[in-house]
């Protein structure tokens, strides 16, 4: 504490930064593995020549773009330097000045930093043993102190979804005065029809917010750019706590480019979801209760082991994602890139529960 900066944010956990070992195949940031879209290099290199001048603070052409994508009116519409940055606009808009902030935890590493850099309260309710979000306990967490309810679908690290039927019953049940912020950063990699798009299916809800990304299948990890969709009036709260300018140039012609190479984005993911089930069936042969992924990553509850398995595979060159004491989130990649994932697991064993000398 050196009593310059908020006391508040002592207790609050840096990011921790992992360094990923040049010639690593890394599988352990969510991100798509091949490469930009069609159109965006050349959109960006484009846009590079008028970046002496400041971008559209409205991102108009964007943000039109994406409404009449998701068809809804561009009012609704927010871009951002990522939904990383929207989440933490969207706690400064519900719940700053120690507002509680409902999550299921485990969840996305980033909410605690990100409700408390917004000046809210991190809630945490613990996922349910199967892994699935605990609605009624969140719900039961919900307290006139509650100035938003974040709901991560398909839940990262896990990949676990949430059922039409929970959703619907969810919503009907948080007091309509309350945000509930769905962040869907890896809807477009959910394929089973049974699973709700909450944007499609609940956007209507004046206190529903469907926070996504052009971070994962849309291949934009590094250029930062994110949206939500909110009623007009959310949104506009919203708009007014964005930092100005904050969807830069460059990010505003990517996004626009991705979203014409859609077709080729569906192509990716149905590569990736493929990958999905092949890489389900070969480590659930090696590890015990891989919960169903509906994102671009599996979880691999291997509890007190996490960080022993991380460190083999880092060993073999393969980079993943540890969570000391808890599991292993590993990121769904090219075959290639995957195989590689399996060669450094080695064999499953005949042994039960322990598919690994895992010895350190
Ligand atoms: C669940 C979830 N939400 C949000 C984000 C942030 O994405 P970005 O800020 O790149 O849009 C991530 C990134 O990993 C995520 O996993």
């Amino acid at each position: 504490m050196t009593g310059l900066t908020r006391a508040d944010l002592d207790a609050v956990p840096s990011y921790i930064v992992h360094r990923i070992p040049e010639r690593h195949v890394n599988l352990s940031t969510n991100e798509v593995p091949f490469g930009p879209l069609p159109g965006v290099p050349e959109a960006v290199a484009d846009a590079t020549a008028r970046v002496h001048r400041y971008p559209d603070m409205a991102a108009t052409e964007l943000r039109d773009a994406l409404a009449a994508r998701y068809r809804v009116a561009p009012e609704r519409v927010v871009t951002g330097a990522g939904s990383a940055a929207l989440i933490e606009h969207l706690v400064r808009a519900t719940a700053a000045g120690g507002g509680e902030v409902v999550h299921a935890w485990r969840s996305f590493e980033a909410y605690p930093v990100l409700i408390a850099a917004g000046g809210g309260r991190s809630v945490p309710v613990p996922c349910l043993p199967d892994h699935r979000h605990d609605l009624d306990a969140m719900l039961a967490a919900v307290t006139p102190a509650t100035g938003l309810v974040l709901l991560c679908h398909p839940n990262n690290p896990t990949g676990v979804a949430i059922s039409r039927p929970e959703l619907a019953a969810f919503l009907d049940a948080v007091p309509p005065h309350i945000v509930v912020a769905v962040d869907e950063a890896y809807r477009e990699f959910v394929t089973d029809p049974r699973l709700p798009d909450t944007l499609a299916e609940h956007g209507h809800r004046r206190n529903v917010v469907v926070l996504r990304t052009l971070s994962k299948a849309w291949g934009l990890a590094g250029i930062r750019l994110g949206f939500l969709v909110a009623d007009a009036q959310v949104a506009a709260a919203v708009r007014k706590v964005v930092t100005p300018f904050s969807t830069n140039a460059l990010a505003q012609a990517a996004g626009l480019a991705a979203l014409r190479a859609e077709p080729e984005m569906r192509r990716r993911v149905r590569v990736l979801a493929a990958e999905r089930d092949r890489l389900t069936d070969a480590l659930s042969a090696r590890v015990d209760g891989i919960p169903r992924s509906h994102a671009n990553c599996l979880w691999l509850p291997v509890g007190e082991r996490a960080l022993v398995l991380a460190r083999r595979c880092a060993e073999r060159g393969v980079t993943v994602r540890p969570f000391a004491g808890e599991g292993v989130r590993v990121t769904i990649g090219t075959r290639e890139a995957n195989d590689a994932l399996l060669d450094a697991l080695g064999p499953a064993s005949a042994e039960p529960g322990r598919t690994w000398d895992t010895t350190p």
